[in-house]
């Protein structure tokens, strides 16, 4: 491991640690989320330049209050400790934390009481957003009040020797508009960060490490043409070149022209040793007469899996599988917090992991958040039209033809779906949605066209904004770009006579149809 600057966030449960981890690295500083019973030795190894306790929805005097090692405090690294963080680490310190009566929930003006580092460049009074019950009532030996409110004596906390901070408030969300200069202070003035990590820093590492990780051995990938997995190809393309082999499977429910596109990108441009697979055919026979969503999603994976494997045993001797996990699906997948959900649609990565290949993982991103793998995906040429794009499922177009798929009904769709993607583009609110796609209706209806009758079929619309997938709201777009689609959707695909639009919000709708 390269001895790049790391603050480490302690979990302590809170809905903002990613948000915190996410402010701590805008200032090009890494950072990674981990157990709040990370012990002292384990902090050693990692040696990070400071820790940051995270908020969480605990009270200390609750039984089963996750509580920090003492010994993190006497590791001589700076320590700041957000909301339940502060309580935690003055309760630890000697400190008295109270139950309040009620809970204080909003803004708050904050009085700074001292500018020297903590708070240095900040205006006396600027707004704080709190959100908690308990509070610290009497300070630790050693502390002293740094700033307060109003309701709160104690909102921020100092032992300037043994540099440990603490605030009452949320310095990383929004609604604390100097909470970035506030993290950033903490990380500069006090634990002596430089800020080198930056997406080229992240790309000479990563590429070093691949490589010592690898040796001779062969990698696979399976390349969807999404952005996760085109930045992983191009990074470990980078670091170990034909040693990497790249396996594009077209499963028939792609979108018009995607398979040109990868292969142009990925062969033409990058010189990616790539497999293209056309099993377009295998697929839609499988899929034939299949009208469940689920059965479909399942079908889909499956064969996959099948076809994946068949492609890939013919490369010889394997050793890595290469995927493009992102941070939040590790830290989701390990958070201690988390309970499980009621699975709503089996999905979300593509094909899922081949069970019987025994192959170790390569997972170059691991340790990013989505908008850092643009950045990394920038840095190293790829196009706006690969980053920038919209997340699209893995069973494609099959979860988007409703009922019976057939090459006919995906044909339409695609003529659709083409509609749809250029005229959003050309009003600009590609970007602005989060998705926007057609769907084709297994209804047909009336209409007029010329002096006939027609009876044909019917494409909804689906714009959708939202932050992560996990909630989202119908798009209002404007009439006269929804009239336009309408128009080119009717009079350029054959088949269609009718276009809708889907104005429900999820919940308790979801994105796609099935
Ligand atoms: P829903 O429809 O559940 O979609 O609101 C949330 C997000 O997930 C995408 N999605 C999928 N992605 N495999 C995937 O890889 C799937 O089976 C799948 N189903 C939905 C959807 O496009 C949206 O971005």
């Amino acid at each position: 491991m390269s001895q790049q600057e790391v603050i480490l966030v302690l979990d302590f449960g809170s809905q903002y640690n990613q948000l915190i981890a996410r402010r701590v690295r805008e200032n090009r500083v890494f950072s990674r989320i981990v157990p709040h019973n990370i012990t002292a030795e384990e902090i050693r190894e990692i040696n990070p330049k400071g820790l940051i306790l995270s908020g969480g929805p605990a009270s200390i005097y609750g039984s089963h209050a996750p509580k920090p090692k003492k010994e993190l405090f006497e590791l001589d690294i700076p320590v700041l400790g957000i909301c339940y963080g502060m309580q935690a680490l003055a309760h630890m310190l000697g400190g008295k934390v109270t139950k309040a009566r009620k809970r204080e929930f909003g803004h708050a003006e904050l009085l700074i009481d001292d500018f020297e580092d903590f708070f240095a460049g900040l205006e006396e009074k600027t707004i704080c957003w709190m959100s908690h019950g308990d509070y610290v009532s009497q300070l630790p030996p050693g502390f002293k009040r740094i700033g307060h409110t109003d309701n709160t004596e104690f909102a921020a906390i100092a032992d300037k020797n043994r540099r440990l901070y603490g605030v009452q408030f949320h310095p990383e969300v929004a609604h604390t508009p100097r909470g970035s200069k506030i993290i950033s202070n903490f990380l500069f003035n006090i634990c002596g960060c430089e800020g080198t990590w930056t997406p080229q820093s992240f790309i000479d590492d990563t590429v070093n490490n691949i490589r010592e990780a690898v040796g001779k051995e062969k990698v696979v990938c399976g390349l969807s043409g999404g952005v996760d997995s085109s930045v992983a190809a191009v990074l470990i393309n980078k670091a170990i070149g034909k040693q990497l082999a790249c396996i594009f499977i077209n499963n028939g429910v792609l979108r018009k022209g995607e398979a040109d596109r990868v292969i142009k990108t990925f062969k033409k441009h990058f010189h990616i040793n790539l497999r293209y697979v056309n099993a377009e055919a295998r697929f839609l026979k499988r899929l034939k007469g299949v009208i469940d969503p689920e059965k479909k999603r399942k079908i889909i994976g499956h064969e996959f899996i099948r076809v994946f494997e068949e492609e890939a045993k013919k490369l010889g001797k394997i050793g890595y599988l290469a995927q493009g996990t992102l941070y939040p699906d590790v830290i989701e997948s390990k958070s201690a917090f988390g309970g499980p959900s009621a699975t709503i649609k089996s999905h979300h990565n593509v094909g899922g992991l081949p069970l019987n290949m025994k192959l170790k993982l390569v997972e170059p991103l691991r340790e990013l958040f989505k908008d850092e793998v643009r950045l990394v995906g920038k840095a190293m040429g790829l196009s706006n039209e690969i980053i920038l794009r919209q997340p699209f499922p893995g069973p494609g177009l099959a979860i988007r033809v409703i009922g019976d798929i057939t090459k006919e009904r995906l044909d339409i769709l695609r003529e659709a779906d083409l509609v749809v993607i250029e005229e959003i583009k050309k009003a600009e609110f590609y970007r602005e949605v989060w998705q926007s796609f057609a769907i084709l209706l297994p209804i047909k209806t009336v209409g007029v066209m010329g002096d006939e009758r027609t009876y044909e079929n019917v494409i909804a619309l689906r714009a959708v904004t939202s932050a992560d997938g996990m909630t989202a709201d119908w798009a209002r777009l404007p009439y006269d770009l929804l009239e336009r689609i309408s128009n080119r959707i009717i009079n350029e695909v054959r088949g269609v006579n009718r276009v809708v639009y889907d104005i429900s919000s999820k919940p308790p709708s979801t994105i796609e149809w099935e």
